[in-house]
């Protein structure tokens, strides 16, 4: 089987510089599934259908044209990468991603990814869920304090107004959302790896998970 690093965690722990970081080094395709949630949040906010719709939203889930080229995102053809990234989707996201339905109708397309030479999965039920039979399972975090600050200094590097405050809270409120829900909770699957990295750098984890990967 093609292989798969799955890499899972909870929002701002770092994931997605890290597991871009992992595939470049090993040539591997990416897949960064919270984008997908995302685009599903989007397509619904612009049609009208509520965030709430369990039904609408599976429904749009299968009709959704998407593709990811040179680091841009395209919804029917149109660039939203950065719409994608508001406060607003991000939320959207979160909220959409608890429906069962939908998460069922992105399945496909998750798993579409897994091309050779080999993917690294970036999400919250890669391992537990979309790969199960991934080669290599990580779960990735950092204490909450530390991931909003790291939310902090990256908003504040693009002039973007913050408060550490409001993200703390705003992560936690994320945090509680995906580890509760029903289906696909937030959790570490038995068979991965814990890395904690509140007092590791980039290169630092990148580095372990290839070592893991090797293993
Ligand atoms: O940037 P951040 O880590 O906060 O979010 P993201 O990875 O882009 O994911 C956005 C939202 O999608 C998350 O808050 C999750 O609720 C949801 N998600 C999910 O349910 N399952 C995944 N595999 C990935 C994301």
């Amino acid at each position: 089987a093609v292989p798969v690093i799955a890499i899972d965690g909870p929002s701002a722990s770092g994931k997605g510089t890290v597991a871009q970081r992992v595939a470049k080094a090993l040539g591997y395709h990416y897949l960064d599934s919270g984008a997908i949630y995302r685009i599903a949040a989007l397509a619904a906010l612009r049609r009208g259908i509520s965030w709430q719709d369990e039904a609408a939203l599976a429904k749009l889930a299968q009709e959704l044209d998407i593709c990811f080229l040179d680091d841009e995102i395209y919804l029917d053809g149109e660039i939203i990468t950065e719409a994608v990234r508001t406060e607003e989707i991000s939320r959207g996201a979160s909220e959409v991603a608890v429906h069962p339905a939908l998460r069922r109708a992105l399945l496909n397309l998750q798993q579409s990814f897994r091309k050779a030479p080999g993917l690294v999965a970036d999400g919250r039920d890669m391992a537990t869920v979309v790969f199960p039979d991934a080669q290599t399972k990580i779960f990735l975090t950092a204490s909450a304090e530390v991931r909003a600050e790291r939310r902090y200094k990256q908003l504040i590097e693009k002039g973007i107004h913050a408060n550490l405050a409001e993200i703390l809270q705003d992560l936690q409120t994320r945090d509680a959302r995906d580890s509760q829900r029903a289906v696909a909770p937030l959790q570490k699957s038995e068979s991965a790896r814990l890395l904690e990295t509140s007092d590791l750098s980039i290169d630092q984890a990148v580095e372990a998970i290839l070592d893991y990967s090797r293993a």
